[in-house]
């Protein structure tokens, strides 16, 4: 028999289950937005991205696109003129929207070459790295001795990793982000989005 905690948990189950196939059943066939997607949805706003040292690295191109309705994404192309590079630094900074662009959360400087050996080190460079490791070819650890990549980071990906895993209010947000490479700030990389 089944313990009355058990039961609870499976009450629980299924009426969490119930609502999840009704959510579905309403996308299907009324082609509304479901609760679900209403309650916390994330756009893209502007993507700026700008070099510090034109003979260092200059960008080819930085740039959101709409496919259509559902399917935006981003893609940049670092070119790096001196090569290789063997000491990159990345601070990332979130920011809110309230007057101004204000702190949120986070603000961490990460080692690139020495966080690639040990991911596990460094749970937020873990968290922020999710966002784009399977979209770039800076999935190595140092030296970087070719251009970087980053194609077609998809909303939806983006999605998930913000509203799902890192629930936060709905607003303007700013991934700010500067790359050092040898201690000297040479780009920086703005993402800006709204979640609703
Ligand atoms: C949007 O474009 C993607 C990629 O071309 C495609 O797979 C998807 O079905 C499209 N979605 C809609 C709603 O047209
Ligand atoms: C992040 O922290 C550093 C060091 O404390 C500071 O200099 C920098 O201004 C902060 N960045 C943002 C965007 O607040
Ligand atoms: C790194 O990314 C590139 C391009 O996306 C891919 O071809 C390569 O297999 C990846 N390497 C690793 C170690 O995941």
């Amino acid at each position: 028999m089944f313990s009355p905690v058990r039961l609870i948990q499976l009450g629980f189950f299924l009426c969490t289950f119930h609502q999840v196939r009704t959510a579905c059943k309403s996308n299907l066939f009324t082609k509304n937005l479901t609760p679900f997607q209403a309650v916390c949805k994330l756009e893209f706003t502007n993507l700026k991205c700008v070099t510090l040292d034109p003979e260092f690295a200059y960008f080819d191109y930085c740039y959101i696109k709409a496919v259509n309705r559902t399917y935006k994404y981003l893609s940049l192309r670092a070119k790096l003129l001196k090569t290789p590079v063997t000491k990159i630094k990345i601070n990332v900074a979130l920011l809110q929207r309230l007057n101004g662009y204000k702190p949120f959360l986070y603000n961490v400087t990460i080692d690139a070459c020495r966080f690639y050996k040990n991911q596990k080190s460094n749970p937020i460079a873990g968290y922020l790295y999710s966002f784009f490791k399977d979209y770039s070819n800076m999935n190595h650890s140092c030296p970087y001795d070719h251009d970087i990549i980053v194609e077609k980071v998809s909303i939806s990906h983006l999605n998930t990793q913000v509203t799902d895993v890192l629930p936060v209010p709905h607003g303007d947000y700013l991934f700010h982000s500067n790359w050092y490479a040898y201690d000297i700030k040479r780009a920086t990389v703005n993402v800006y989005v709204t979640i609703s």
